[in-house]
């Protein structure tokens, strides 16, 4: 299914919003694509993903262990997702749209070497190397709830520190009040980047004060070890209380403003994706209900979908950042 945008092209919406359409296919249908073998393609192709789920263990990357994180809230005690899911079921369209196509592609992403700037309305304009941030504070392990737009949800035990620790270094003006952050847009790399997909690079953005959060966290590693090319290496953002297309992947410059950025999603579709991008049970999407979602590894034939929690979960901790605001339209 692709929807039509302001940009004279069309895009495509997240992947999984094209897989209930299988649901839909009569079996006549089925059994005329069985005669023309196009099933057995289908089929032969989420073989080859689970082939590939074989091959994606921990213990193949460098260790990048943390101590268990202080911060209130930044520690669900719910079982953490496979690695083999959490690294093979991914976003990551500047390496192809289809779930399974980063874990195949990303190998290509050079991550060495590395630089990270921060400009824009601060004090002290830095360019960090990659080296430089990753001691720039120490490293926490915190198990987030990442819950996607699309209907499901993860537990990831991410590895990094509080985004703030950055920004307090650069020391924000006054007038600062957004963060922009610019993702990696190499074509010679990154294969997705030739289509039109998305308006390149993918920039997602802040409030200051969203960014500030103790939870909002930029992380280099995963289940211990840095992260692999498809989760964001070397870095990328981790926003748990937002779904998941604001946490930003291989992420190259953060920029303070005094206006509100424009953000890939955003440009794409406004109707559908709105700045905030809270996790908000209560707001549907305009094409789906927001109110439940399924937690990938747990999709046996009875499995329960959840109940979406408010800020998927962490009201406690951020609920305060938005307080008097109407969360229907500031979606
Ligand atoms: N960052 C970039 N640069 N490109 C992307 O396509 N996808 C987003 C987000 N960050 C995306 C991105 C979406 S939609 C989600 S749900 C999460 O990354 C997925 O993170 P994961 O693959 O580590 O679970």
């Amino acid at each position: 299914m692709l929807i039509k945008t302001h940009r004279d092209g069309f895009i495509h919406p997240f992947s999984s919003e094209i897989t209930p359409q299988s649901a839909y296919q009569s079996r006549r249908d089925l059994m005329k694509l069985m005669a023309t073998g196009a099933a057995g393609a289908a089929l032969a192709g989420w073989a080859g993903r689970e082939a590939l789920a074989e091959t994606v263990k921990p213990g193949k990357l460098a260790a990048l262990p943390g101590a268990k994180s202080a911060v209130a809230g930044a520690v669900v005690m719910e079982k953490a997702t496979d690695y083999k899911d959490a690294s093979t079921y991914n976003n990551y369209y500047e390496f192809g749209t289809d779930k399974s196509e980063p874990a195949k592609n990303a190998h290509t992403l050079k991550t060495t070497p590395w630089t990270v700037t921060v400009d824009g309305l601060v004090g002290k304009p830095t360019t960090f190397g990659i080296e430089e941030l990753l001691k720039l504070s120490a490293q926490e392990e915190r198990i987030y709830r990442l819950r996607c737009v699309e209907g499901w949800s993860m537990v990831i035990p991410w590895v990094g520190y509080s985004m703030s620790k950055v920004l307090e270094k650069v020391q924000p003006l006054g007038n600062a009040k957004y963060v922009e952050f610019f993702t990696l847009n190499d074509p010679k790399t990154m294969p997705g980047v030739g289509s039109r997909v998305l308006d390149w690079p993918y920039i997602e953005a802040l409030r200051l004060d969203e960014a500030m959060h103790p939870l909002a966290m930029l992380a280099f590693g995963m289940y211990g070890e840095v992260l692999p090319n498809q989760n964001g290496a070397p870095v990328r953002m981790v926003l748990p209380w937002k779904y998941g297309f604001k946490s930003g992947k291989s992420i190259v410059r953060m920029r303070l403003t005094d206006k509100e950025p424009k953000t890939a999603w955003n440009k794409a579709a406004a109707n559908e994706y709105g700045f905030y991008s809270n996790v908000n049970p209560e707001v549907d999407h305009p094409r789906w209900s927001q109110a439940t979602e399924r937690r990938i590894g747990e999709d046996g034939l009875f499995a329960k979908k959840r109940k979406t929690l408010m800020f998927n979960g962490y009201e406690a901790q951020v609920g305060q950042l938005y307080a008097g605001l109407d969360l229907k339209k500031n979606y």
